[in-house]
């Protein structure tokens, strides 16, 4: 897709139509375990091999850090080779590690450096610069950890850490794994319980390593002392991606879509357990374990939705889809209520604020609420000028909402999709039936 610009700024572009959807599809790598998959073959000894790494801007800020702390990798056709050094092979940055849109790769990063024996500097662009990092100085300053500032630019000076036990606030995987990579250069135990389960692709990750921990449906324990082993990764597809296809078929009157590949991990699955309690028709195929990660083929054809209560333990295990599932909402007969979501509120943008004020837009009858939304579904819906607020799970959810209103609607800058899912728009618009 081509994307006017004027004097810089990306100009409203329209949102195609589709008839109906009918095709086979793969959706990029998983955003989480690219991550991780480059931090930690950084930090094994050997070179991991990562197939399917997803070629986002996020995921190309984490190698680029971790060039500058030393560690190379290629990149070719989805496949990056991690060079590691081992857990003490880091080097100091001569610059400022710039972590882009990128909250995954700032926090993570913070349980790293805090441990190390350099003192470094990370910073993010705007949207970074608002996004609290107090979430993971708190934990690493009680590991012993100095990290100067609650928002990028973060100063870090690295400290000898010991090991702490902590329950945390907030389900976030994000400060679960800053605490665990910091863990594993700590003297001691670490142990962390988490209100509600958060993704668990880095307690995964780490004992497919060789990591000495063990972990279960509310706690981690992890103890240091353990070289990491490079592994060879199959990254599956991000179940995050898939959810716009998933929305897109399920309101989209006889259509039918299957998405290869996608990663099943039970803590990321919620989409699939929401859509289903709407009505949604859901098939999953060929599932299978490819480096402790389960993978399917998930097929999805159009149906009546209706409404939901999307609430509590569900909201961890679809933190980033609830864009889209709003959008679902939207189109659902009867009253859906999101609650217990404020984390919404500092994601890339304010994330309930952005859903209200852009669904509104076309006719939709929302409410928002301190920790949610409610959306009273099935109103008839008209084309609208959006803003994607910079924000790529925005943008992409307002591509589907363009399917089901009866006039055209634009969007004013659509870039911001290749933090997650380059190609976006050629994939979903490939999906029209011939
Ligand atoms: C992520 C965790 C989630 C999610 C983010 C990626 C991760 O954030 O929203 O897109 O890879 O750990 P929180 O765990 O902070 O909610």
């Amino acid at each position: 897709m081509i994307i006017l610009r004027l004097n810089g700024v990306a100009k409203m572009i329209e949102l195609k139509k589709m008839s109906r959807i009918n095709a086979e599809i793969s959706v990029p790598g998983d955003k989480s375990i690219s991550h991780r998959a480059v931090m930690l073959g950084a930090l094994a000894d050997g070179d991991t091999v990562i197939h399917g790494f997803l070629n986002g801007a996020d995921c190309l800020s984490t190698i680029d850090c971790f060039r500058n702390l030393g560690i190379e990798t290629e990149f070719n056709n989805s496949t990056a080779i991690v060079h590691g050094k081992g857990l003490y092979g880091l080097k100091k940055p001569s610059i400022t590690l710039y972590t882009g849109n990128s909250g995954t790769t700032t926090r993570l990063l913070c349980g790293i450096l805090a441990a190390q024996d350099f003192d470094s500097s990370i910073t993010g662009d705007a949207s970074i610069c608002k996004r609290p990092m107090k979430r993971v100085n708190i934990p690493l300053s009680m590991m012993g950890a100095n990290i100067e500032g609650d928002f990028c630019p973060l100063l870090i000076h690295g400290r000898k850490l010991k090991a702490i036990e902590y329950t945390m606030p907030v389900a976030s995987a994000q400060v679960k794994t800053a605490i665990l990579l910091a863990g594993l250069f700590a003297e001691g135990t670490t142990r962390i319980i988490e209100p509600e389960k958060s993704r668990d692709h880095t307690e995964r990750m780490l004992e497919a390593m060789g990591a000495d921990m063990t972990y279960d449906s509310h706690s981690i324990t992890l103890t240091p002392g353990k070289n990491l082993k490079a592994l060879e990764i199959e990254v599956p597809g991000d179940i995050s991606s898939a959810a716009f296809f998933i929305a897109a078929a399920s309101i989209m009157k006889n259509s039918r879509v299957v998405i290869k590949n996608v990663g099943i991990n039970p803590t990321r699955t919620g989409i699939l357990d929401a859509a289903i309690a709407m009505g949604a028709d859901i098939k999953l195929e060929n599932e299978r374990i490819s480096n402790n990660e389960p993978i399917c083929d998930i097929i999805v054809k159009g149906t009546k939705l209706h409404a939901a209560h999307i609430n509590g333990a569900l909201i961890p295990r679809l933190i980033d889809e609830i864009p889209v599932l709003a959008v679902m909402a939207v189109c659902a007969e009867g009253e859906t209520v999101i609650a217990d979501a404020a984390e919404l509120k500092v994601k890339e943008s304010d994330r309930l604020l952005a859903i209200y004020s852009e669904l509104i837009k076309c006719g939709a009858d929302i409410t928002m609420t301190d920790d949610g939304l409610i959306i009273r579904g099935g109103k008839p819906l008209h084309g609208a000028d959006f803003k994607s607020w910079g924000d790529h799970r925005m943008a992409m959810s307002l591509a589907v909402l363009a399917q089901v209103t009866s006039s055209p609607c634009r969007i004013d800058d659509v870039d911001c999709v290749n933090i997650s899912y380059p190609g976006f728009f050629d994939d979903f618009y490939g999906l029209e039936a011939k």
